[in-house]
């Protein structure tokens, strides 16, 4: 057993739940993304106080653009909106915003707004927290996308490493996930973070993401901190 509080340093989040949290109440399942873009506060809220210093939100899959049209409409417009309104209110709380995914699949004048944002991120020195919204991703295309990268910069196949890797991948510079949570009770990675999930501890809460309070994240931390990391050692 662990008798020290073992450090979150980069958090990665699963949001899941939000179509059947509304089915359950009779809504639409885009009233239930709506309420799920809320309680997105509630999490950054508590990432912040305990100084939890990366965030990676899976906030839209590439196989999520197989839904039907009507409900990706709807999710490019919560995001067009959260793109105009959020950013400001995260940036006085000495938050950046960081994007990763195939991007070039948004629509264009999204893909702008994304650029202008992260040019307007604050030096890394005050940065409190980065916070990194996975958008048109997957994990195999990331990896596929490094993999391009690589064999295009005419590197020799034997002197390819992790590192090699690693810094083809769309934020070289991040340490791995400590931790993954999902909720909605799935368990499943659905394609996220491939790579850098590979020594993350896992936790799935049965709740559904628009629940999500702040409590939901201190439980999800007091179950790492049980969990003993050996990263194949003894
Ligand atoms: C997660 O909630 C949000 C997105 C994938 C965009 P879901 O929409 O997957 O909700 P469920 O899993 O159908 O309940
Ligand atoms: C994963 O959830 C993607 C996001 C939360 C954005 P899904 O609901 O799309 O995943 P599956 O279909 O349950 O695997
Ligand atoms: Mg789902």
């Amino acid at each position: 057993m662990n008798n020290y509080i073992q450090k979150v340093q980069h958090l990665a989040v699963i949001m899941d739940g939000n179509g059947r949290w509304a089915t359950q109440k009779g809504l639409s399942r885009s009233a239930g993304h709506k309420k799920g873009v809320d309680a997105v506060a509630n999490l950054v809220d508590g990432v912040l106080e305990r100084g939890i210093k990366y965030l990676t939100l899976f906030c839209f899959s590439i196989e999520n653009w197989s839904r039907p049209k009507g409900e990706v409409d709807d999710l490019l417009d919560m995001l067009n909106r959260f793109l105009d309104e959020e950013p400001e209110k995260y940036r006085s709380k000495k938050i950046n915003l960081s994007f990763i995914g195939q991007l070039a699949r948004l629509p264009k004048n999204l893909q702008q707004k994304i650029k202008n944002i992260e040019q307007e991120n604050i030096p890394q020195s005050d940065e409190k927290l980065r916070v990194m919204f996975a958008l048109s991703y997957s994990g195999k295309s990331e990896l596929v996308d490094a993999i391009k990268k690589i064999v295009k910069s005419g590197i020799d196949a034997d002197s390819i490493t992790e590192d090699t890797v690693r810094e083809n991948l769309y934020l070289p510079n991040i340490p791995d996930p400590d931790l993954l949570i999902r909720t909605s009770g799935e368990q499943r990675i659905s394609n996220f973070l491939l790579w850098q999930l590979a020594y993350s501890e896992f936790v799935f809460l049965p709740k559904m993401w628009p629940d999500f309070e702040k409590k939901d994240l201190e439980e999800a931390l007091d179950i790492f901190n049980k969990r003993q990391r050996r990263f194949g050692k003894v």
